[in-house]
């Protein structure tokens, strides 16, 4: 009998400890902070100065969050800095697990989200959520979410609830992002995840923000296997391939669908089988 005991499909979610090594998130907080700053280098670098650096940072800023988070967002899509997480040992495995090797993830504004402290109005601040199923926003139900704090005071400070095996209990019906109903007894659970860990959920779990008692940058994405056709909203947003299965490297290899006989006689085939994919 296979073993579906503490699996995925079981539980709805799953969250890796010490997944994302310091050196790369702190690549992505620096990426962050020169941005914010219009480029100006980043001397202060222990994680408690970055953190206030941040803060001051966004203190000073004049823009409404999502022309802030656009901006900074650009930047890690511009050194794609997503795929270079995803790629971490424990991750790319873990998804190769439950989704295969053909992987993309999604690449636009929306890999980051901002949460104020003290802000627990849905309705006011668009990043606070009430209990919701990423399928009310397009993801198919073949995709997985991934969600990890890149600039946070401690783990401690409201991040996710979420309800277990809510992934199996189909569509909620739900209006003005909130659900109109919920079954009168289910269990919920705090994440408290530290910087470099990560939770990847069905996009089925019901899940909704905490007040958070800091101001906290998290990133949120979704990853899917791009070789899965399921119809969805979802291929309305910007992808980024992260990484190919040996049959799609074939593929590559052959260059078209017609498969056009001896097509690249005498060529080393090596650079067209990964193509532009971020180098491990
Ligand atoms: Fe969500």
């Amino acid at each position: 009998m296979p073993n579906t005991k503490n699996s995925f499909s079981q539980h709805g979610y799953k969250i890796i400890r010490n997944a994302i090594n310091p050196k790369i998130l702190k690549k992505a907080q620096i990426t962050i902070l020169e941005k914010i700053n219009l480029g100006k280098k980043i001397s202060k670098t222990s994680e408690t100065n970055l953190y206030n650096e941040f803060k001051k940072l966004v203190e000073k800023v004049k823009s409404d969050e999502f022309t802030f988070l656009s901006k900074i967002s650009s930047q890690l899509i511009h050194l794609d800095i997503v795929s270079e997480i995803l790629l971490e040992k424990k991750i790319i495995k873990f998804l190769k697990e439950i989704l295969g090797s053909d992987l993309s993830h999604v690449n636009d504004t929306h890999i980051l989200s901002l949460n104020f402290p003290n802000k627990a109005d849905s309705k006011k601040n668009y990043f606070f959520k009430d209990w919701h199923q990423e399928i009310w926003s397009g993801s198919s139900i073949r995709t997985v979410q991934f969600w990890t704090p890149i600039f946070q005071k401690g783990s401690d400070e409201g991040q996710i609830e979420l309800i277990e095996g809510s992934h199996a209990w189909g569509h909620v019906p739900h209006k003005n992002r909130s659900p109109i109903t919920l079954p009168s007894n289910y269990k919920s659970k705090i994440i408290k995840l530290n910087k470099g860990d990560v939770i990847f959920f069905s996009t089925l779990l019901m899940h909704r923000s905490l007040e958070c008692k800091n101001l906290r940058l998290a990133s949120p994405i979704l990853i899917k296997n791009f070789k899965d056709n399921s119809y969805s909203f979802e291929n309305n947003r910007n992808w980024t391939i992260f990484s190919y299965s040996e049959i799609t490297k074939i593929e590559r290899i052959l260059g078209n669908h017609y498969l056009s006989p001896f097509r690249i006689e005498n060529t080393n085939v090596n650079s067209l089988i990964d193509g532009t994919l971020k180098k491990k």
